[in-house]
């Protein structure tokens, strides 16, 4: 399925929970974000018959997002139902790592392919200050765990914010020459205010990377994925750093994707207030080809691109990142 803009449509993200068991700064306000009703919240029966119906019109590959997808009960059989869907070939998750060590063996049993974990810093005072309570033991142990049983490539993500210090840097270098990992570093986007700093910028990064005498980076292609990175390697690394630019640089022209929120709205775009409800479609008993439409309005309805950085279209944002899963 193309959209308006020639764009081909069949990644889908599902938001299965806004709850989440850290408050990063640059993602929720310290008091945390009020939280839906058990009953405003799709059931994963209901998400898996979304999910079903797309697998027919288009959609192949599955993200699951939060909040903190790991916090929601009842994820590992919920994957393993997408995993029986014929035409769904790739499930992914976007976590924060916290509670991964204990489940990872299920999950990769389950069916989930692979994960992106978020790691901001590799400082523990850092770490507990940005996540505002988290525990970054717990984070890298799931990174480990991810890796050993092979949900993999692994992909960690480090939003750009003022925490991030050359230690971090020394040690995401080190790291890839130790693991075929994806070290990608993401510019802040401004959705509701940030407790944090503004961070180096990604040619800052590239210059400390090239300055600790491991070589330089190297543009290389995508490892997996086709997302919006833009992927680079030193000489003898097992792994790759990836870039992620919706501000300096947008990738809307290569955008492939429609959320769904665990509220049960379609989203046609991260940075758009657009919502198409389908939950209520859903519970007034429609049809799957009812349901079907409603995909092929929120695919018509996908913006040519962002407005972020222009001055006059200032953007209130309905949602914060968290309501609606990176
Ligand atoms: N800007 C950029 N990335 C963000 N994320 C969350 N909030 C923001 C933001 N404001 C990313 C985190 C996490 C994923 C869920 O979304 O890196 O990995
Ligand atoms: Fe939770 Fe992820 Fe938001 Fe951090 S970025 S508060 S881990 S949802």
């Amino acid at each position: 399925m193309y959209d308006s803009y020639n764009r081909k449509i069949q990644y889908l993200r599902v938001s299965v929970t806004d709850r989440c068991n850290f408050r990063c700064a640059y993602c929720m306000p310290a008091q945390g974000v009020k939280m839906l009703s058990h009953d405003e919240i799709l059931s994963y029966e209901e998400f898996l018959r979304i999910i079903r119906i797309l697998s027919n019109h288009g959609v192949k590959k599955i993200r699951l997002t939060g909040g903190e997808p790991l916090v929601r009960k009842g994820i590992i059989p919920f994957i393993r139902d997408i995993a029986a869907l014929q035409a769904i070939t790739d499930i992914s998750m976007t976590t924060n790592g916290s509670l991964l060590a204990a489940m990872a063996e299920k999950l990769k049993a389950a069916g989930l392919t692979r994960v992106n974990i978020s790691l901001d810093t590799i400082n523990p005072k850092q770490f507990r200050q940005i996540t505002r309570g988290g525990d970054l033991a717990q984070t890298l142990q799931g990174i480990e765990a991810a890796l050993a049983v092979g949900l993999t490539p692994v992909k960690l993500n480090i939003v750009l914010t003022n925490m991030i210090t050359e230690q971090d840097i020394a040690y995401f270098v080190d790291f890839i020459h130790r693991e075929p990992v994806s070290v990608r570093f993401i510019e802040y986007m401004p959705i509701g205010e940030s407790a944090t700093g503004p961070g180096p910028s990604i040619e800052e990064i590239k210059t400390m990377i090239n300055s600790f005498g491991r070589g330089k980076l190297k543009p290389t292609i995508d490892i997996c994925g086709n997302g919006p990175a833009k992927y680079y390697d030193l000489p003898q690394a097992k792994g790759s750093f990836g870039f992620i630019t919706p501000i300096s640089e947008h990738f809307c022209g290569v955008c492939n994707r429609i959320r769904l929120t665990a509220d049960g709205k379609f989203k046609p775009c991260l940075l758009s207030n657009q919502e198409i409800d389908v939950k209520t479609a859903l519970r007034n008993g429609a049809s799957d080809d009812k349901i079907a439409e409603l995909f092929y309005q929120t695919i018509a309805k996908k913006p040519q691109g962002h407005t972020l950085t222009n001055p006059d279209e200032p953007t209130q944002f309905f949602r914060r990142m968290s309501q609606i899963g990176g």
